[in-house]
């Protein structure tokens, strides 16, 4: 007898009214939030889910992801999007599938642990505005962190869904940390705590198939809550995971519609629909009612985010996955991280140098934000450490997580690193063993106060004190306070057609009208795209007069220069402050004049100024922070290069700056 009887035929009717299976695998969908995230760098528009809304409604999903995670953050920053209006519109549109968000914990849907106050009020206000599962994790698994907002959750009468975040240290399952054991410990640990089921949060498609079987297997024989897998695509093991998984008597599997699927996202839902049918596991979806889901998807949503899909190479699996057991996203954030910087030869030294830091680090695993934490110390180290120092620029976020701010780490931080990173630490030189939230001071009221009559509601202060910067700066265009730029407006139908048929034209080599016309002057309303083609790139300035698109400016560029799956803040041009929005493409990286004699502070790599701790007029001392830059997520405190006093200061918070801009100047 094989121990694989669990999957058994049960029907030869493939009809869409045969009989219920007997224990189907229940389906979480993920087009919504991680397959966009995944795919299309979280920019799905909520307009752009609208059109199968219902048809999804319809389809018989355990639940529907739609918020959480990443969404949270590039909504209100690149897409002018209320994110607590986007669960209540969609909620108008899906009344039957429950709602499921990704929470990250203490860190909500932010990059660190907020007080207590916030955690709190952030859950009861998501639950309110309509979300249902509340799939929780730690970066390090570390469950104290779950200690405010469960209560929360189940106080809203929610789904508290707890996740194993799946990681480790060796080619496959086992080692001394990440072994089986600890899997099941942390399981009954999450039934402890009153899960309502268990997630293996597998993010960066690690999980072999047999170790998945034999992970599954463990809980199933140990907790009691249903068992869910999440495994992402990027490997290319996840399909076969699924089916280990299934096999060993997994409750749920999370799939995305097919044009959100694979890739860096995750297993299409056809294919498991017709692997599953006529068995005792059969989801009982009509696979016909999915491609029409599909159809619309394709012809109306999918070409306005083309262009964002990362097609810079054939295979549409990442071996680096297998050889590095890193997350694929973290992979593609370094190698655009060091692009950015001009230093993409070092990324042969990035990858050797990524497990020493991840070692010293206390062997944590790799997920937002430890994934952001461990790459950006890790570029750091490469780019600026020398043989007579390691750690020459330590990141915000590393000096937190050596003080105990993210929770304990699965072994001991290196002492010598945690010693140097705590070296006139505010909190204080010594780390902290509690629960990390217990040192954090409330910040609700002291946000309400902030940003005064900016706010109108709860739901905005609770924005504003999750992203201070680019939260205020979304009230001041949700308020009509700011205009707001054209980079974060919709694209159209009409303009996504008006630049292919540009394309088109600049290929045949048509595209000359422009120089015996007089061309209007660059509106504000002017968007640029980089679109590629075949080896060639061009830059396409498109603006709307009248209704009608027109071409601004078409210029094709030297060489192909594969670009990031999607702009960041640190790769928008840098602007004057008072100047108007330029249109312009990404400024030289050249050390600007400055205006004022002294020694400068240049940026040591493109980013957006968080705050400056100093003011023109202040005396420093070499070493001293002036300012904080913040640099894929990270912030990084940039030191005074000179004694002196501050000459001068050539930015503000909120602004966008290039590599070698001058930020400030002491004299
Ligand atoms: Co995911």
């Amino acid at each position: 007898m094989s121990e694989h009887t669990q999957v058994e035929m049960t029907t030869m009717n493939y009809s869409k009214d045969r009989p219920k299976a007997a224990n189907p695998v229940k389906i979480e969908d993920l087009t919504l939030r991680d397959g966009h995230q995944s795919l299309f760098a979280t920019r799905g528009r909520t307009e752009d889910m609208i059109p199968v809304a219902e048809l999804m409604d319809e389809v018989g999903f355990w639940a529907a992801e739609t918020w959480g995670g990443a969404t949270f953050d590039t909504m209100h920053r690149f897409l002018n999007e209320d994110p607590w209006e986007r669960i209540r519109t969609l909620k108008k549109y899906m009344k039957k599938t429950p709602f499921s968000m990704l929470l990250r914990g203490q860190n909500l849907v932010g990059y660190r642990n907020y007080a207590d106050d916030v955690a709190k009020a952030f859950v009861e206000r998501a639950a309110a505005n309509g979300m249902d599962v509340f799939r929780t994790f730690d970066a390090l698994n570390d469950y104290r962190n779950f200690e405010t907002v469960v209560p929360a959750i189940k106080a809203c009468g929610k789904h508290f869904q707890g996740c194993i975040c799946y990681t480790m240290t060796e080619p496959r399952l086992g080692g001394e940390v990440y072994n089986l054991d600890y899997y099941v410990k942390k399981g009954k640990d999450l039934e402890a705590m009153g899960a309502d089921s268990i997630c293996i949060k597998d993010m960066a498609g690690l999980i072999a198939p047999y170790d998945a079987y034999a992970i599954v297997k463990a809980l199933k024989a140990s907790v009691k809550p249903p068992i869910h897998l999440h495994s992402h695509f990027t490997s290319g093991m996840s399909a076969m995971s699924h089916l280990k998984a299934i096999e060993a008597g997994v409750d749920i599997i999370d799939t995305c519609m097919s044009p959100y699927a694979y890739r860096t996202s995750h297993p299409a839902i056809e294919p498991l629909v017709m692997t599953l049918i006529g068995t005792n596991r059969d989801t009982g979806f009509d696979i016909k009612h999915l491609a029409k889901i599909n159809e619309i998807l394709e012809r109306d949503v999918m070409p306005k985010y083309r262009h964002l899909l990362d097609d810079t190479k054939m295979s549409i699996i990442d071996i680096n996955v297998l050889l590095h057991q890193t997350p694929g996203g973290m992979l593609s954030n370094l190698v655009n991280q060091l692009r950015e910087m001009d230093a993409l030869d070092k990324i042969d030294q990035v990858y050797a140098e990524l497990p020493r830091v991840r070692k010293d680090l206390g062997q944590i695993p790799l997920v937002t934000p430890t994934s952001q934490i461990v790459g950006i110390q890790t570029v750091n180290n490469v780019l600026f450490d020398n043989e007579n120092e390691r750690y020459k620029m330590i990141t915000g976020q590393v000096k937190d997580l050596c003080y105990g701010l993210y929770g304990k780490t699965a072994v001991p931080i290196n002492h010598e690193v945690q010693k140097k990173a705590l070296k006139g630490y505010p909190r204080g030189e010594e780390p902290i063993t509690c629960r990390p939230a217990q040192v954090l001071e409330p910040e609700l009221d002291k946000a309400k106060k902030e940003i005064g009559s900016l706010a109108k509601d709860i739901d905005d202060v609770i924005l504003y004190a999750l992203y201070p910067v680019t939260g205020k700066k979304f009230l001041s265009w949700k308020y009509d306070k700011e205009p707001v730029p054209a980079e974060v407006k919709p694209i159209t139908m009409e303009q996504v057609k008006a630049k292919q048929e540009l394309v088109k034209k600049a290929l045949a080599g048509k595209l000359v009208e422009k120089k015996e016309k007089q061309a209007p002057a660059k509106g504000e309303n002017l968007r640029t795209f980089n679109v590629f083609v075949d080896d060639e790139y061009f830059e396409v300035g498109v603006e709307e007069v009248g209704g009608a698109p027109v071409v601004s400016y078409i210029q094709p560029l030297q060489s192909r220069k594969p670009a990031a799956p999607a702009p960041k803040p640190a790769a928008e041009a840098p602007k004057p402050a008072s100047a108007p929005k330029p249109a312009a493409p990404k400024p030289a990286a050249a050390p600007k004049p400055a205006d004022v004699d002294g020694t400068p502070l240049t940026a040591p790599m493109p980013g957006m100024i968080v705050k400056y701790e100093k003011n023109v007029g202040d005396a420093v001392t070499v070493g001293e922070t002036v300012l904080i830059l913040e640099a894929m997520k990270m912030e990084n405190a940039l030191a005074s290069p000179a004694s002196g006093t501050i000459k001068a200061i050539n930015f503000k918070s909120g602004d966008a700056v290039a590599k070698n801009d001058v930020l400030c100047v002491i004299g």
